[in-house]
């Protein structure tokens, strides 16, 4: 008998797999512009850091907010003592009036109904205990986050069933997918207890078109299962179609059952304050409602947190100014960053929201198997040093697809990273130059060099980790 838990030793962390290791890859040799000009690039965070300039400026401007300061310190007393799991009524609030203001002003939400959660992790995992018992499954569209499988699994016991999705639809969430995925689930004697969306979708960047919300709509009140929507990329949608929420909908589709409808969110991205942890629960149901928020005694947001939250979110001018800004900022880095692959021949998915790009790297593979994938992956990360994820981590159906973060970063970086790529992409036998010509190629080259000082491009290309002395690369060749 093994003296720790088996929960505790079981991998249901799921810290072994690709995505994490990525993320090792990266710690142990992280890139810095001066002093590791030849480190990993970290693409596998999804992580908004292109609004901190507004932030700081509302911090400097607001110090009464942050408690710990001259102008704040009479309220510190009373913030250190509080500790009551409904949260402060002024965050409860302002978390509402800011998800009503991410959704365009066009539905509201009820601060009674806001429970709090430590990240949209712990949300995840109170719901999943609060829908489900050990051995029930969710339904998940694929490819999915892969934090999924750590926060409604490993403690609880529950099961995630994947709803396959395929590029030949740009991975559409379809009711023949949505049906099939059920009927495989109860052949296998497994319990469906909900569907899990997230919408907008971390990895492919998309949002769910009004007609699938209602096909999901009424999916789950035929079943009669629980449908938890996953919102926290809402206000990252940068350009049109705008994002829809699964709360504008619901009204729309005849006899839902509003009981069944729950809604996870958080500040990590749509703010960029994952440090922060506040997360959300927002359920329909009240019975839900009251057990989450019980629940929420595992994972409170400190008082001095949701403090400075309620002040910065009632803000309505900053809140209004900032989520324009946010979504501008990360339209334009979408825009150079898919161009910048194009001109070498890479092809996107289609997007208008999110952190990152589903980057179509299947002409690379020797092999259309998830074994090439992770070879190729394994060049990308020791080669040309950048950390970005394969899309077996995401439990994709089609090997060859990569996600790629990009608003983690400063456009500098961008570039280095972009440049990378198209070394990357020049030395692949066959396949890169057909697109990236030479002449294209030098072309491209010698604008960035103009953009980068010459002695960090000479130290890049004489590099001992550069993909142009790979002998992977050149193996390859
Ligand atoms: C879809 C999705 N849900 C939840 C999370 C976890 O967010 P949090 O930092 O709020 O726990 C992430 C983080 O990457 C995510 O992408």
């Amino acid at each position: 008998m093994g003296l720790i838990s088996k929960i505790a030793t079981n991998d249901g962390h799921g810290e072994n797999s690709a995505y994490f290791d990525g993320w090792k890859a990266y710690e142990n040799d992280p890139f810095h512009p001066t002093q590791n000009p030849n480190g990993v690039i970290q693409m596998g965070l999804a992580e908004n850091q292109l609004c901190f300039d507004l932030i700081q400026e509302w911090i400097v401007n607001n110090p009464k907010a942050s408690i710990c300061t001259y102008e704040g310190v009479q309220d510190f007393q009373d913030t250190a003592i509080f500790q009551d799991y409904h949260g402060l009524p002024e965050f409860r609030k302002a978390v509402a009036r800011f998800m009503e203001k991410v959704r365009g002003d066009r539905v509201t939400f009820d601060p009674e109904r806001i429970v709090m959660s430590g990240g949209a992790t712990g949300a995840h995992e109170s719901l999943a205990f609060c829908l489900a018992d050990p051995g029930d499954a969710f339904l998940v569209p694929t490819p999915y986050y892969p934090g999924f499988d750590r926060d409604l699994r490993w403690r609880t016991g529950v099961q995630l069933f994947p709803v396959v999705c395929e590029s030949c639809n740009n991975f559409k969430v379809t009711k023949e997918a949505l049906e099939e995925a059920y009927s495989k689930a109860q052949e296998s004697n497994i319990k469906v207890k909900g569907l899990l969306i997230n919408n907008p979708s971390n990895p492919l960047g998309t949002i769910l078109d009004k007609e699938t919300l209602k096909d999901i709509l009424r999916f789950i009140n035929e079943k009669n299962i629980h449908l938890v929507c996953d919102e926290i990329y809402a206000a990252t949608a940068f350009s049109q179609p705008s994002f829809i929420s699964i709360s504008e909908v619901k009204s729309e589709v005849v006899g839902c059952n509003d009981d069944l409808v729950h809604i996870v969110y958080s500040l990590s991205k749509d703010l960029g304050f994952p440090g922060f942890r506040v997360g959300i629960i927002y359920s329909y149901n009240d019975v839900v409602v009251n057990i989450a928020r019980k629940m929420s005694s595992f994972g409170l947001v400190s008082t001095q947190t949701q403090r400075l939250i309620a002040s910065m979110l009632l803000d309505t001018i900053f809140v209004e100014n900032f989520i324009a800004k946010s979504s501008m900022r990360l339209l334009q880095r979408h825009g150079l960053f898919t161009k910048g692959l194009g001109q070498v021949g890479i092809t996107t998915l289609k997007s208008n929201a999110g952190l990152f790009i589903w980057m179509d790297l299947r002409r690379f593979l020797e092999n259309s198997t998830f074994d090439d994938e992770l070879k190729l992956w394994h060049i990308i990360i020791d080669k040309v040093k950048l950390n970005v994820s394969p899309g077996c981590s995401f439990h994709c159906s089609e090997p060859g697809w990569f996600r790629v973060c990009f608003a983690n970063m400063d456009d500098a970086t961008m570039k280095i990273a972009l440049r990378r790529i198209r070394h990357f992409v020049y030395l692949q036998p066959n396949k890169g130059v057909e697109v990236a010509t030479k002449k294209q190629y030098c072309r491209t080259r010698s604008k960035l060099e103009i953009s980068l000082s010459f002695r960090r491009l000479d130290d890049f290309m004489n590099s001992p980790h550069s993909p142009m002395s790979s002998p992977m690369v050149q193996a390859r060749n």
